[in-house]
């Protein structure tokens, strides 16, 4: 039993090193992202606050080695070789998404605090050459307020993002900007054919598929959002339309859907089931008969002969 006991220690201990040891992949278009503006002290000095809140319980003060060594794998310190060897992107990527012991910032830091990090803890690295991407022109000017309408076509069975800018009370379509198209779904968002560029008329077109099952009514949620939303911002717009097949089951995430399932069930189980039931009773009965009956046999009186015996 020891034996096996160790053989499975061994084994899970062996599953952990090696996930622990396999590289951390980053996308290849993560790698290659760049801050679009240089970094100035002011970043270095907020980034080194949020490091030292953030970030120290576990890397240390960068350039002391004086990381949590009981983890593994190893935080390492930011100043060394290793941790500076990444890529900017790569390390706003694996900042914003952890991994095993290192957690996700994604939602607890914003961006420019990611960034502003990233700025103090290449501030320890003499060798270090900033590249900064340049800010993607677009031809959009500044100030204007954009506005995404979702919509039907009929004849064309398709669905349409009208993209629009207002600019001084002037509202004119937008083109050249893509847009990706989510439905959403129980579990998650399920993207709605490619991310498509809106047209000189400021229309993104999105082929449909007409069996998409939607809600009883055929009600679907639609999102529509920019694909770079670093440049365009945050803006999403979301319409309910009726142009998913209609779905009587009750969704898998209604409390009593969970339940309902003896409604489901054929009727060979119900009966198996009841069968399997009703034998186990038995069995137990003829038990419990077989018990008192031995009773009674112990409280006979017993003849002469048989106390020879
Ligand atoms: C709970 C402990 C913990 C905290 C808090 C933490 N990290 Fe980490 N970090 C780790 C561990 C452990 C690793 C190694 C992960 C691996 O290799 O799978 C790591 C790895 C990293 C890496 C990759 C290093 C490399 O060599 O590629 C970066 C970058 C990083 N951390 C940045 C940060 C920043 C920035 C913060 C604060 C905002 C932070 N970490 C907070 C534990 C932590």
């Amino acid at each position: 039993m020891r034996r096996y006991y160790t053989t499975l220690i061994l084994s899970v201990c062996a599953v952990f090193g090696l996930s622990a040891q396999s590289t951390w992949s980053v996308p290849q278009d993560q790698k290659e992202k760049l801050n679009t503006i240089e970094f100035t002290e002011s970043m270095e000095k907020s980034g080194a606050d949020v490091f030292a809140g953030k970030c120290k319980v576990c890397h240390g003060v960068p350039g002391q080695n004086n990381f949590n060594a009981l983890l593994n794998p190893s935080p390492g310190d930011p100043a060394g070789d290793k941790f500076q060897k990444n890529t900017d992107g790569e390390l706003f990527y694996k900042i914003s998404e952890g991994r095993v012991t290192m957690p996700s910032f994604k939602t607890a830091l914003s961006k420019d605090d990611i960034w502003n990090i990233i700025a103090y803890v290449r501030s320890f690295n003499p060798t270090y050459v900033q590249e900064t991407s340049e800010k993607i022109e677009t031809n959009i000017p500044e100030g204007t307020q954009l506005a995404m309408d979702i919509s039907y076509n009929t004849d064309k069975d398709v669905v349409e993002v009208l993209l629009t800018g207002t600019l001084n009370d002037i509202t004119n379509p937008v083109g050249g900007v893509n847009i990706k198209l989510m439905a959403q779904r129980y579990f998650g968002n399920l993207q709605i054919d490619e991310a498509k560029s809106t047209n000189k008329r400021g229309i993104a077109t999105f082929s449909w598929n007409k069996e998409l099952p939607g809600d009883s009514l055929g009600n679907i949620e639609l999102m529509a959002s920019f694909v770079d939303s670093d440049i365009y911002g945050p803006l999403s717009s979301e319409k309910k339309l009726v142009i998913g097949k209609p779905n009587n089951n009750p969704p898998l995430n209604k409390g009593r859907a969970m339940w309902n399932t003896v409604k489901k069930a054929p009727l060979w189980i119900i009966i198996g089931y009841t069968g399997a039931v009703l034998i186990v009773w038995i069995f137990i009965f003829y038990v419990l008969f077989s018990l008192k009956n031995i009773f009674a046999l112990g409280k006979e009186s017993i003849s002469e002969d048989e106390k020879l015996i």
